[in-house]
C-alpha cells in the first residue's frame, strides 16, 4: 500500500511532525511505502472558486501543488497531519483540500458521529452515518449537496415560522430534528441512526 502524510504545521518538529513521524513509522514497518509531504514553507495559494477545474483535469493556479496532484495519483490512502487552530485545521492543510474541490473525480461526503454515555443508568451508543454522492459529473457535488442543502432548508424553516428563534443559535438548539432530517431525505440525504 502506498501512503501519502501531508503534514499541516508550520513548526519543524512539533506536536503535528512528531506525531506524523511515529505513525510513518509503524506504516513503514508494517509494510507501507509512505512518502511525508510537508506543507512548511511550500507556496500553496487558497482557492479563488474560478471553477476551472471542473472543466479541465487540473487546477488554474500553478504552485507547489503540483506536487501534492503527483502524489495523489500514485496514493492508495491519504493521511492528514494537522494542528488544531481555531476547531479546524490549519490554513496551510485546508489550502491543499479546498484546492482539491473536484480534480476531475466525483466526490464523496462520509460523516460518521458516534455517541457513547449513560442513560437512566444503563450504557447507551448511538451511531450517526451519512454517505452522499455527486449526483453526475455536471451536477452538485457531495460538498455542495451536504452543505447547500441544510442551509437551504433551515433559511425556509425559518422563512416559514418553523424555526422561530432569531439571532446566533447553534443549529442543534433551535432546529428541531424531527422536521429537519426528513427535508434532508427529500433531497437524497439519508442520515442513519443505530441505537443500541
Ligand atoms: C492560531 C492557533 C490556533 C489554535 N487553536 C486551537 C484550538 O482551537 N484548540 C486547541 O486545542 N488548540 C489550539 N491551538 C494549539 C495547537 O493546536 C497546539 O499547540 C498544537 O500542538 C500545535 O501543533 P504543532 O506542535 O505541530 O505546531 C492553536 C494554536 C494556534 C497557533
Amino acid at each position: 500500500m502506498r501512503i501519502t502524510v501531508l503534514v499541516g504545521s508550520p513548526r519543524k518538529n512539533g506536536n503535528t511532525e512528531t506525531l506524523a513521524d511515529a505513525l510513518i513509522e509503524g506504516a513503514r514497518a508494517a509494510g507501507a511505502e509512505v512518502t511525508k509531504y510537508t506543507l512548511r514553507g511550500r507556496k500553496i495559494a487558497p482557492c479563488v472558486n474560478c471553477d476551472y477545474c471542473q472543466t479541465h483535469d487540473r487546477c488554474a493556479v500553478a504552485d507547489d501543488m503540483a506536487d501534492v496532484y503527483e502524489l495523489l495519483q500514485k496514493t492508495d490512502a491519504l493521511v492528514f497531519a494537522t494542528p488544531v487552530y481555531f476547531y479546524n485545521m490549519s490554513a496551510q492543510l485546508k489550502a491543499v483540500l479546498d484546492r482539491n474541490l473536484s480534480y476531475g473525480d466525483l466526490d464523496m461526503v462520509l460523516v460518521r458521529l458516534t455517541c457513547e454515555g449513560i442513560k437512566d443508568g444503563a450504557a447507551k451508543k448511538i451511531v450517526y452515518e451519512i454517505v452522499d454522492r455527486q449526483e453526475s459529473k455536471e451536477s452538485l457535488t457531495a460538498m455542495m449537496r451536504t452543505t447547500a442543502f441544510p442551509a437551504a432548508i433551515i433559511a425556509q424553516m425559518a422563512a416559514s415560522g418553523e424555526i422561530t428563534a432569531r439571532g446566533c443559535y447553534p443549529q442543534e438548539k433551535v432546529v428541531n430534528p424531527s422536521l429537519f432530517i426528513p427535508k434532508l431525505k427529500k433531497r437524497g440525504i439519508n442520515l442513519v441512526i443505530q441505537e443500541s
